[in-house]
């Protein structure tokens, strides 16, 4: 996406093109890094089943919502809803800009740590790993700030670059190849980790239901993480959507992103709780999680320190696509108020830099809000305050305020049927999706 504010707006070069970017945004930390700790935190196999009923029900719904309104307005997240509405409806793309502000101050945190990670590959986390020091060495790293901050900065700067050059030419190409790579690279990981000694009961953590597990707060758990993990409820996919061109059906590529996202999820779980039980780690241990257990995987293979460094390599670019898009909802809108690409990506970028910082030192001197970790406080902010209520207001506005727009959409404006699922998408954004994250909302709620 090159500067083009004052020629005609850009778009995806391709169908595929666009499948790829949304995939990338969706496709990150959130389902590699955040998905098994919080899988892990909120007691495991009836987690992931509430999780998955949260996706297919809720989070394709709004997502549809956010596409829908995006390529109607063709306008960054504010501007959409401005455009086709006006009012006080603006405030819900305002919402929208600040959520994508605090995740990614704190998402920046975590991309660092993939950063030092595959440098530490090769500098001793193999050796660390298989002594069975991985969470003793990850706590070491993580309480020396200047070091955390330092990687923070590192991948903050690569996020503002791509964006300030534009997502188009580059990051395309490169996720055409690297994408798929990650996948493969997870189907390998998954075929070690479930022939560790001990895997089985990591297996049935992860996979065996146990409802005596849930309480109101693992829904809301599970709202958050969905909307997290499918880059939801904050203005990101109106933004993409906006970019898109009129002839792509959205109901399928929607559809498309959910299952891939999921699906990478998923599988990350079968890497991830196989060896967290084999090596006796515990499955509630928080952040760390991933980057504490899958080191001892690497270590136990041959050539450990090679599928090390690639791993957190393809990690790095599945997050650094999806900073990408957190970053891109606040320039698209000071690009469509007519600032450069250059000036937007650099100020925006160092804001949240700056605002990621309290994060970043969190996690080792102990700096807490009301007795959460600060990079914790902002997680819950974003995810169980700010996501759910962006998506509820989504759903209303496009089910009730702007139904016969979006339909009209829907169907290129009648050139194309509409498509089979659209009286149901719509009971469920009009209903089902409001007051089930209301529900969600009002009864999970807690610090
Ligand atoms: N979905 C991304 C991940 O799983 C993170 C992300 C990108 C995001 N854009 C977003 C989260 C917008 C919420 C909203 O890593």
């Amino acid at each position: 996406m090159a500067n083009q504010a004052d020629q005609q707006r850009e778009q995806w070069g391709s169908k595929i093109g666009f499948i790829l970017a949304a995939a990338g945004s969706a496709v990150g930390l959130g389902n590699i890094w955040k998905f098994p700790y919080v899988t892990g935190t909120n007691g495991g196999g009836a987690f992931v089943l509430i999780y998955v009923l949260m996706v297919a029900c809720i989070g394709f719904s709004v997502m549809l919502a956010e596409l829908v309104i995006g390529r109607r307005a063709q306008l960054n997240a504010v501007g959409s809803f401005a455009k086709i509405k006006g009012g006080a409806w603006p405030m819900v793309g305002w919402l929208g800009l600040a959520c994508g502000f605090l995740i990614l101050s704190y998402y920046g945190v975590v991309g660092g740590w993939t950063i030092k990670y595959i440098l530490h590959s090769f500098t001793g986390l193999m050796e660390i790993a298989g002594a069975g020091k991985a969470g003793d060495a990850f706590g070491g790293f993580i309480s020396n700030p200047v070091m955390v901050v330092v990687y923070q900065a590192l991948f903050m700067f690569a996020t503002i670059w791509v964006v300030y050059r534009g997502v188009g030419e580059g990051i395309e190409r490169y996720c055409k190849v690297l994408m798929p790579a990650l996948f493969i690279l997870l189907i390998i990981l998954i075929g070690r980790a479930v022939t560790l000694d001990g895997a089985a009961a990591g297996i049935e953590f992860y996979l065996k239901p146990d409802f005596s597990k849930v309480n109101s707060g693992t829904v809301l758990a599970a709202l958050g993480q969905a909307f997290f993990s499918l880059s939801l409820g904050m203005g990101c996919m109106i933004t993409y959507g906006s970019y898109l061109q009129k002839d792509v059906s959205l109901p399928t590529a929607a559809a498309q992103v959910c299952f891939l996202d999921t699906l990478v999820a998923l599988l990350a779980g079968l890497v991830v709780f196989p060896a967290v039980f084999a090596f006796g780690v515990e499955p509630g241990a928080g952040p760390g999680l991933t980057f504490i257990t899958l080191p001892g995987i690497f270590a136990k293979m041959p050539g450990g320190m090679i599928w090390s460094a690639l791993f957190f390599l393809l990690l790095f670019v599945a997050a650094l696509t999806s900073a990408i898009s957190l970053l891109e909802v606040a320039c698209s809108y000071f690009i469509d108020k007519g600032w450069s690409r250059a000036k937007a990506a650099w100020t925006m970028g160092t804001l949240i830099f700056l605002l990621g910082i309290p994060s970043a030192i969190s996690l080792g001197g102990g700096l807490k809000i009301a007795g959460k970790d600060f990079i914790d406080a902002a997680g819950f902010m974003t995810d169980q305050i700010m996501m759910p209520i962006g998506g509820l207001l989504i759903c209303v506005f496009v089910g009730w305020v702007i139904k016969d727009i979006a339909k009209e959409e829907l169907t290129n404006g009648g050139k194309m049927p509409i498509f089979a699922g659209f009286d149901a998408w719509v009971v469920f954004v009009k209903f089902v999706a409001p007051l089930s994250i209301l529900y969600i909302f009002i009864t999970g709620l807690k610090w």
